[in-house]
C-alpha cells in the first residue's frame, strides 16, 4: 500500500475519534477563542504542562475582548510557569489585532489567519483546518517524525528540505482528507501518544500496516538523534531583599531575551564568571556586608545554563531605586519565571 492514499486518512481520521483525550480545548464545536489560546500554549509545550495554565487562563479572560483589553501584566502572570514568554505577548498582541481589525472575529481564511500576530503558518493551519474544516496542512515536530516514519525517510528532522517535503506530504493528507482538521489532530496526537520519539507503542498504531519504517524495522532510527543544542552557561546573582513590612523588592526585565518583560528578585546576570557581592551591593545601593550568600542553584534550559548565587539582604530601609516593593501575597499577579519563583519563595523559611 503507497502511504499517502486516502486509506491513511481514513485509519487515522477513526483512530481520532475514539481514542482522543479529552481535553480542555476540545469542545465541540471548537471554540476558535479557546483554540487560539491552546494552540499558542501548546507551541513547543507539553499537553501536561498547558493542561495546568489552560483553564484558568480562559477562566481570566474569557473571551477574546477580555484578554485584548488586560495590562501585558497580567497576561504575563497568568502565563507564569509556561515559559517562553514571547508567545504570551505575541497572544496579547493578536487578541488585539482580531479585536481592532476583525470586530473580535477570529478570521477563518488561512491569510487573514497569517496575517496576525505571533500566527504563523502552523497556527494559523491548525485554526484554519481544527475549528473551520479549511483543507489545510500543519506540520509540527510530531506530524514531521509520523510521516518520515510512514515514509521511512531517515533525514534530519530539522533540515529545511525535511520540513518543507512534510509540509507537502501533510497538504496531500489533508486533501484527501475527510475533515481536515480532524486528520491534522489526530497526526499531532498519534506523535504524542503513541508515535513517540521513544518507547514507540507501534502494536497500538492505527497506521502500523501502511507504515514503511515498521516493514523496514527502522522505526527507532527515525528520526536521526539530532546535535545537541550548544547550551550557554550565564551567571547570575539575585538578592531577596524585604522592607520593614516584609514585602519584597522585585524588577522588570527588558522587554525582549530571556524571561523577556518578566519580574525578578534584583539580579545581576554576566556571561563570564559569577557578579561579586560588592557588585550586586553597587546595584541595590548597600554594601557587600549587608548582604549574605544563602544558596545556589543551576537552572537548565534547552539553549542555557543558568548558575545563580543567592543572598538574603540585612537592610529593611534599602530606596527601591526604580524597583518596587510588593507584598507577597500579590506575587503571583505578577509574571515571574520558575527560576525566579524559586528565589522569591526560598528565603521564607530563612531569618535574617
Ligand atoms: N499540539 C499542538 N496542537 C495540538 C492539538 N490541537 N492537539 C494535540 N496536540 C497538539
Amino acid at each position: 500500500m503507497t502511504p499517502g492514499d486516502q486509506s491513511l486518512t481514513v485509519a487515522l481520521e477513526s483512530w481520532f475519534a475514539n481514542h482522543a483525550r479529552d481535553l480542555p480545548w476540545r469542545t465541540e464545536p471548537r471554540d476558535p477563542y479557546r483554540s487560539l489560546v491552546s494552540e499558542f500554549m501548546l507551541q513547543q509545550t507539553q499537553v501536561s504542562r498547558v493542561l495546568e495554565k489552560f483553564t484558568p487562563f480562559v477562566e481570566r479572560f474569557a473571551t477574546i475582548e477580555a484578554l485584548a483589553s488586560a495590562a501585558e501584566d497580567e497576561v504575563l502572570a497568568m502565563w507564569s510557569g509556561l515559559g517562553y514568554y514571547r508567545r504570551a505577548r505575541m497572544l496579547h498582541k493578536c487578541a488585539q489585532a482580531v479585536v481592532e481589525h476583525h470586530a473580535g472575529v477570529i478570521p477563518s481564511d488561512i491569510k487573514s489567519l497569517q496575517a496576525l500576530p505571533g500566527v504563523g503558518r502552523y497556527t494559523a493551519g491548525a485554526i484554519a483546518s481544527i475549528v473551520f474544516r479549511q483543507s489545510t496542512p500543519i506540520v509540527d515536530g510530531n506530524v514531521t517524525r509520523i510521516l518520515q516514519r510512514i515514509h521511512n525517510n531517515p533525514s534530519p528532522q530539522t533540515d529545511k528540505a525535511t520540513i518543507q517535503w512534510a509540509w507537502a506530504q501533510a497538504e496531500q493528507l489533508a486533501d484527501c482528507a475527510h475533515n481536515p482538521g480532524v486528520l491534522n489532530e489526530a497526526m499531532m496526537e498519534l506523535g504524542a501518544t503513541i508515535c513517540t520519539p521513544k518507547n514507540i507503542r507501534c502494536d497500538q498504531c492505527p497506521v502500523r500496516n501502511q507504515c514503511l519504517a515498521f516493514d523496514a524495522g527502522t522505526t527507532e532510527q527515525i528520526p536521526p538523534p539530532k546535535p545537541k543544542a550548544k547550551q550557554k552557561t550565564i551567571y547570575c546573582a539575585s538578592a531577596v531583599v524585604r522592607n520593614k513590612a516584609g514585602a519584597l523588592l522585585v524588577e522588570q526585565r527588558p522587554p525582549e531575551g530571556m524571561w523577556g518583560g518578566l519580574f525578578q528578585a534584583p539580579t545581576l546576570e554576566d556571561s563570564s564568571r559569577q557578579p561579586t557581592p560588592e557588585e550586586l551591593g553597587a546595584l541595590l545601593g548597600c554594601g557587600p556586608a549587608d548582604l549574605r550568600e544563602r544558596e545556589s542553584f543551576t537552572h537548565i534550559t534547552t539553549h542555557r545554563i543558568v548558575q545563580f548565587v543567592l543572598y538574603s539582604c540585612i537592610q529593611t530601609e534599602l530606596p527601591a531605586n526604580g524597583r518596587r516593593y510588593i507584598p507577597e501575597p500579590e506575587l503571583h499577579t505578577l509574571g515571574i519565571s520558575n527560576a525566579q519563583k524559586r528565589i522569591l519563595h526560598s528565603l521564607d523559611t530563612i531569618t535574617q
